[in-house]
This record gives C-alpha cells, sequence and structure tokens, in this order.
C-alpha cells in the first residue's frame, strides 16, 4: 500500500521536473526512521541512489555507529534533483545552494512523503532539510542539532532530530565530535 502510494506520488514529481537530474528516495517504506538529505549530487544521480558519494560514506559511517544497516531505514531528499550550475572557469557542472523558492516548491512533495512513510522519527540532514520540514526559512541547524523535537502535520506528531549534513564534517573537521555526540542521543533515542 505505501509503496503504491510513494509510487504515485514518485511518477507525479518526475512529471513535473522532467527536465531535471532526478534521484527519489529508497529504503524501507515501513521503516521508524526517515533521514532526509538536501539534494543530490553527481555520483548519486549517475547511480541512482541517494547519498553514495563522499557525504554517503560518512552517512554509512554514522549508521553504523548506531549499529543500523541502511536498508533498514528510508533516506531521501528535500529536493529530489541536482542542483547544479555551470562553473564559468571550467565549463563543469558544479552544485549549487538551494533556493528557498525551490526548498518550498518542493515541500509538498517532501511533506506528501513523510505522510505515506509515517515514521516514527524524521532525521534532517542539514539546513536544506530542515527548512523544508519546518516550513521555517530561518531555522538553523546550528542552533537546534541534537536536540529531540516535534512536528505536527496532518493528523499525526512525529520526532523530529536535526542532524548536520554528514558532508559538514568533510569541511569542517571540528565537528566530527559533535556529530557523534549527536549520534549517540540520537541512537539512545531510537533504540529507548
Ligand atoms: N547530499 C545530499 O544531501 N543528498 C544526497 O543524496 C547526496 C549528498
Amino acid at each position: 500500500m505505501k509503496e503504491k502510494k510513494l509510487n504515485e506520488l514518485y511518477r507525479e514529481y518526475r512529471e513535473r521536473y522532467s527536465n531535471e537530474q532526478i534521484v527519489l528516495g529508497e529504503g524501507n517504506p515501513d521503516a521508524e526512521l526517515l533521514m532526509i538529505g538536501e539534494a543530490p549530487g553527481k555520483y548519486e544521480v549517475e547511480l541512482g541512489k541517494p547519498f553514495v558519494g563522499a557525504a554517503g560514506k560518512n552517512l554509512s559511517h554514522f549508521l553504523d555507529l548506531m549499529n543500523l544497516r541502511r536498508e533498514s531505514i528510508f533516506i531521501t531528499n528535500a529536493i529530489k534533483y541536482r542542483l547544479s550550475q555551470v562553473n564559468p572557469k571550467t565549463g563543469r557542472l558544479v552544485n549549487r545552494p538551494a533556493r528557498s523558492e525551490e526548498i518550498l516548491e518542493n515541500r509538498e512533495y517532501l511533506l506528501r512523503e513523510i505522510e505515506i512513510i509515517k515514521p516514527f522519527i524524521i532525521v534532517t540532514l542539514g539546513n536544506v532539510p530542515l527548512k523544508a520540514v519546518t516550513g521555517d526559512m530561518s531555522a538553523s541547524v546550528g542552533e537546534i542539532h541534537g536536540r529531540l523535537l516535534s512536528f505536527c502535520l496532518g493528523n499525526s506528531n512525529y520526532c523530529l532530530f536535526p542532524l548536520y549534513h554528514p558532508a559538514s564534517i568533510i569541511y569542517n573537521r571540528n565537528l566530527s565530535k559533535t556529530y557523534e555526540d549527536d549520534i549517540m542521543k540520537l541512537k539512545t533515542i531510537y533504540f529507548a
């Protein structure tokens, strides 16, 4: 039933963004934990799967720390197509940040995805999915990471646990300890 609804949602999404390089969510639709990233990058588009590049490697490490297998959770992105632009110097396609209008436009699909999966806990990875889930364009992961919040959608209440984006530790090594502390908190909550 959930798979049928997800397929229908994804069919609509593909139709709406037919010019884009799309990577859809994957995993166990009955999962209790839903992880939401920002948008797929080059490697994700090549392999058609979320989080398979450098950020995905870090994410796998954190899932290992939690003793969680990827197949047991559901992983998706707030924006399901690559956000890219041409680098004028090299002529190559590079990733670009999401615009607020794009986050809000994609939010409609993300909220429907959440309502289909109905996870116990939603883990946002970075600012973009945090903004997308809450609808608050001023939300900042730096202020609320590692805290258990609640989020109401339709008639359901969800736990929301914001984490930094797993790529952030590539650029800022000082965040590794903070990230691991947050993961350990999440593990305690998830297995309680
Ligand atoms: N970063 C994301 O936010 N999502 C992906 O799927 C890959 C990298």
